[in-house]
């Protein structure tokens, strides 16, 4: 679509930005849709983060997605947070409301839960413990979709106990952590595996943990989406386990704020697959 006087106009907030693919995405959406919109992605530093966030809806935003390292920030800086924001401790998805003000949303988790359920339409919270490994803010999210789902243990397992502890204080009883030495004991009887770290990305060794104490019957899913398929889910599919892979969430967690941008509820389809994938495979 031509840009016009009329191009409703959205953004990703970043910095660096140029590895997001929300512009891939959401460009996908608004041509699909025949929707006179654009979303940019600006590089921001962190100290003009403010000054960015302000200024947008004074110049005809309707609203900007917030990536690393500013997740945390936004929280701050937005006028209301939803509740899942606060839980999470961070914003990924800006609305600017009719009277200007910043709406600040987390749609992680709703990508998480999304991407879970649409490569396992079987999965239940009652088949029993999740093990999550780590706990930073992606994991927070991670935590909030499965305890919001009806997880009632979830082994949290990362190298540095502390962390854990600070998510299981924020998220309740359902949360046990799990120091590092203990994670492949964690497994054991799980019903559902989550890496939430970065390891297994490209560029990044593999996750370190043995798959032997996890039941065949487990799902595994990784949260990394470049590569698609990283070591932790090829030895997971090597031995019998279920997999999905991280693009789903990416991919689930932009539809609400296109939604609320621009009217029309965005899908994920094969195609869009397709679509982010030939861009993700340019740029390795
Ligand atoms: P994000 O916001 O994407 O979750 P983060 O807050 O930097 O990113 O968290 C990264 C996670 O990966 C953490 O759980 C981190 O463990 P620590 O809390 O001990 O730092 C984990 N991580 C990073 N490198 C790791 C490694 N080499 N081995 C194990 N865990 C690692």
């Amino acid at each position: 679509m031509a840009i016009t006087g009329r191009t409703k106009l959205a953004a990703v907030i970043g910095w660096p930005v140029g590895h997001s693919i929300s512009p891939c995405l959401h460009g996908y959406w608004l041509n699909h849709h025949g929707i006179d919109g654009a979303y940019v992605p600006l590089a921001v530093r962190p100290e003009d983060l403010a000054d960015a966030a302000r200024l947008l809806p004074r110049i005809g935003f309707v609203g900007f997605n917030v990536t690393g390292p500013h997740k945390e920030a936004a929280l701050a800086l937005v006028d209301v947070a939803d509740a899942e924001a606060l839980r999470i401790g961070a914003v990924n998805t800006v609305i600017v409301e009719a009277d200007g003000r910043l709406r600040g949303k987390n749609t992680d988790a709703f990508g998480f839960l999304q991407g879970l359920r649409a490569g396992l339409p079987d999965w239940d919270p009652g088949h029993g413990p999740a093990v999550v490994i780590g706990a930073g803010g992606a994991s927070r999210a991670v935590c909030a979709a499965l305890i919001g789902a009806g997880v009632t243990e979830l082994r949290l397992v990362n190298r540095t106990l502390a962390r854990a502890e600070t998510v299981a204080r924020d998220f309740g009883n359902a949360v046990a952590c799990v120091p590092w030495q203990g994670r492949a004991e964690a497994l054991e009887g799980a019903a559902l595996l989550v890496n939430t770290t970065t390891q297994g990305m490209t560029g990044e060794p593999p996750l370190d943990l043995d798959l032997t104490p996890l039941p065949a019957a487990a799902a595994v899913m990784d949260i990394v989406y470049a590569p698609l398929e990283t070591p932790l889910l090829a030895n997971a599919r090597a031995h019998g386990n279920r997999v999905i892979d991280g693009l789903g969430m990416i991919l689930h967690q932009g539809r609400p704020g296109f939604a609320a941008w621009f009217g029309t509820e965005p899908e994920v389809t094969e195609d869009l697959r397709r679509h982010v994938l030939e861009r993700l495979d340019a740029e390795i």
